[in-house]
């Protein structure tokens, strides 16, 4: 080895121990007399101290030491007279007698330290040098303990893990895929998979019983703090299992990861139809933190002479406590968040109840003070409570008022990063109707089961079949999905034929399996867990780039790398791809 000690593990103990240390000389700082550098490797920093009037030579030769350049030193340990508090190894320095240039380096583009003077674009280029930086490094040690935690719970509930191909075959259903030409094969591609999910079910059907795979997945679409081209799943099948079984088992899984990551016991793991979620929270990924559930109100809002409400199909509020003493400044503030086009709110009404116990509402020309007492008496608001209420299009005002219900949350402080607040969200529909290509598509995927009692609706009433399908979210961020998957071939026929496939697409696309049905497929079920989110809410951010060690920008690039890029002539003829 050429150090005897890493550069985050010296402490007072060590005073007076004879020492080799290697890392990047982080910065310097030259004070006439002494001058000092900070030297960094992925353990921590330690500061090595040279003196001018005991050794001029070495001291000389440390001033000329650059940012970044890798030194190996010796020397001895001694307490410092000034310590650093804020650092491990801050009560100690090192009294240096060599030092050794190991490599010189270029000055950085960006300072490589926990604030950096570096933007977004730059870090990504330099990805190699942003990585140096602590706040970055320690997200992707917690992504590694993750993985960790994650194979040793799997591992002691007999889950195999098995490595399905990434160069498959493209399928119409879910997002696009990203294809890859076949020179053997001429005019043919591969896809990358957007899941293993065919495979793990294959696997269920040669009898591996419980499998999970931390594995890329490849989507092409369009890109936001939560989502990139490629990401990782934990995914995972079982067999001879129900719904229940998957939960219990999942949630063993989130508990073990807060528990061992954490320190945090989540006692509690609430269920939710997705008819509640949208009902109360206007989505199907509620962030539970807070409470400020949505209350309806065409019975006591309608009818009384005010258009708005009187032509919406759907008027309902929420009740943000404490809050009556909002300005005007700060309501107009909350009418143009809600105008926002991505909200896409008409307008904003507002009733404050105030300390007093009077109640003073935006629409008091159609509403008088008994009418007004039955709002307050809805939404069981107490004075000092502000009831927002929106109105128009169900779906879009539901939409519109989840929105606001967070930015609410938010502005009260309910949405702190190290508060977590888990659950299943259950019996989601079966199918979605698609306006644009006039179909139903699945929601989750085609081998996703109906419930049992549901499964008459497929010949009367699609858009009611509710399925065995379930998602866990956390904190507002949906961290997995999965479902109880069809196992038997007639009910995955009469799906693909809901799905609008005739069974010659359906035996081209999915033949595979259906075949693989009719050799003694078990009943089995499954989920896959987003391990990106998953680690960027274990470590309190909201985007899940700093979670990845190469990710792609927003347009789907590596500005480092330089990918994607053209291929040359001859490369696009033996693909026999000719470019337009
Ligand atoms: P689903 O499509 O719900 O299910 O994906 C599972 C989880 O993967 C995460 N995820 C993503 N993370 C980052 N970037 C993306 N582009 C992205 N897309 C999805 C989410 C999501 O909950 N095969 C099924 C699972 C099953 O049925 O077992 C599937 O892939 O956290």
């Amino acid at each position: 080895m050429l150090r005897t000690h890493t550069c985050g593990e010296l402490r007072i103990t060590d005073i007076g121990n004879h020492i080799t240390l290697c890392g990047w000389a982080q910065r310097s700082r030259d004070l006439g007399g002494m001058t000092f550098i900070d030297l960094r490797d992925r353990y921590g920093i330690t500061q090595l101290a040279f003196n001018m009037e005991e050794n001029p030579i070495l001291c000389d030769q440390a001033r000329k030491i650059g940012r970044e350049f890798v030194l190996q030193i010796v020397g001895v340990v001694r307490e410092r007279s000034s310590k650093n508090i804020k650092i491990e190894t801050g009560e100690i320095e090192i009294v240096c007698s060599e030092i050794k240039i190991l490599n010189t380096s270029l000055t950085p583009p960006f300072t490589i330290e926990d604030e950096t003077d570096g933007g977004d674009e730059l870090r990504m280029k330099y990805r190699y040098l942003d990585l140096r930086r602590n706040t970055v490094r320690k997200n992707l040690q917690l992504r590694h303990k993750m993985a960790q935690q994650t194979r040793s719970y799997l591992d002691s509930k007999e889950f195999i893990e098995v490595e399905t191909p990434v160069l498959i075959k493209s399928t119409p259903e879910g997002a696009r895929d990203f294809v890859v030409p076949s020179r053997m094969n001429p005019g043919e591609f591969y896809a990358l998979p957007q899941s293993p999910q065919t495979f793990k079910q294959l696997l269920m059907v040669s009898g591996f019983d419980r499998y999970y795979q931390i594995v890329k997945c490849f989507r092409d679409e369009d890109l936001r703090a939560d989502r990139q081209p490629e990401f990782t799943q934990i995914d995972c099948e079982m067999s001879f299992v129900e719904q229940e079984d998957i939960l219990n088992m999942f949630e063993g899984l989130v508990k073990h990861l807060f528990a061992t990551i954490k320190g945090i016991d989540i006692e509690n793991m609430p269920r939710m139809t997705y008819a509640d979620a949208m009902k109360y929270y206007g989505c199907d990924k509620p962030d539970t933190r807070f409470e400020m559930k949505f209350v309806e109100l065409n019975d006591v809002l309608k009818n009384k002479g005010f258009k708005v409400f009187d032509d919406a199909e759907l008027v309902v509020g929420i009740n943000a406590k404490g809050c009556s003493e909002y300005t005007r400044k700060q309501l107009d503030e909350l009418t143009e968040f809600v105008k926002k086009p991505q909200i896409g709110a008409t307008g904003l009404v507002y009733a404050k109840v105030n300390l007093d116990g009077t109640i003073k509402s935006s629409v008091d020309k159609f509403y008088d003070a008994d009418a007004l007492k039955k709002w307050q008496d809805k939404f069981d608001a107490k004075p000092g409570d502000l009831i927002l209420i929106l109105a128009g299009n169900a779906d879009k005002t539901r939409k519109a008022l989840s929105e606001l219900r967070l930015e609410m949350g938010t502005r009260l402080g309910f949405r702190e990063q190290n508060k977590f607040s888990c659950l299943w969200v259950l019996d989601f529909p079966l199918l979605e109707f698609n306006e644009e290509e006039n179909r139903y598509f699945a929601m989750h995927h085609p081998f996703t089961s109906p419930k049992p009692e549901d499964v008459s609706l497929l010949e009367t009433n699609l858009g009611a079949v509710r399925a065995n399908a379930y998602d866990m979210v956390i904190n507002g961020v949906e961290v997995g999905g999965g479902s109880v998957r069809i196992f038997n071939k007639d009910l995955q026929k009469k799906m693909f034929s809901v799905l609008g496939f005739t069974d010659e697409e359906a035996q081209n696309q999915f033949g595979f399996l259906m075949n693989a049905f009719e050799f003694g497929a078990p009943p089995h079920a499954g989920v896959a867990f987003g391990f990106d989110r998953l680690c960027s809410l274990f470590g309190g951010e909201n985007s899940i780039r700093d979670f990845i060690a190469f990710p792609k920008n927003n347009s789907g690039r590596d500005v480092m790398i330089d990918a994607p890029s053209s291929i040359d002539k001859k490369q696009l003829d033996e693909l026999s791809i000719a470019l337009k």
